[in-house]
């Protein structure tokens, strides 16, 4: 797999308004009547179009239901179901809880870390692959614990937790 720089946090874009994201946005907003109380539901509707929220949305959806921008971009922030940066096709997430820690999570973070080209909170160049780490997936029981769109896999260790992503590439 190609490893490059990762995108880590937001990043302000300085060309125009993309035309993609605006159109979209305007068939989302169809469905709407621009009242404040649908800030919510919107922001829903935008994360799941895009996968995050994109700068120039949450700056139309603020004129649209006539509140200031930061208003919109303090929900965005506030909520963990909302992103700010895209997020790769692919979420990788790696428990650093006690029970993992002590079991060896260290090591398979800094090898998926290493494996990736990206650190903790990042996402690789090419979308395919976001990293985190999380405190505690309730399951300790299997620790160390690596989770994969979803899918748990318990007692990992550095090599079985690469293999995972070797399958995907
Ligand atoms: S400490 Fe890792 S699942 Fe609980």
């Amino acid at each position: 797999m190609k490893v490059a720089p990762a995108i880590e946090g937001a990043r302000t874009v300085t060309a125009g308004p993309d035309k993609a994201i605006e159109s979209q946005m305007t068939e989302i907003l169809t469905h709407f009547k621009g009242e404040k109380g649908e800030l919510i539901p919107i922001l829903q509707q935008v994360q799941q179009r895009f996968g995050y929220l994109p700068e120039q949305a949450m700056k139309r959806i603020a004129e649209f239901v006539h509140v200031p921008a930061s208003t919109v971009f303090g929900i965005g922030t506030f909520y963990a179901q909302f992103k700010l940066v895209p997020t790769g096709r692919n979420i990788v997430k790696i428990c650093r809880g006690t029970g993992c820690y002590v079991r060896g999570a260290p090591r398979i973070i800094s090898e998926m870390e290493n494996k990736l080209g990206i650190k903790d909170g990042s996402t690789t160049p090419d979308l395919e692959y976001t990293l985190e780490t999380v405190a505690c997936f309730g399951s300790c029981a299997l620790a160390p614990v690596v989770v994969v769109n979803d899918k748990v896999h318990g007692r990992m260790t550095p090599d079985a937790a690469k293999k995972l992503i070797d399958k995907k590439s």
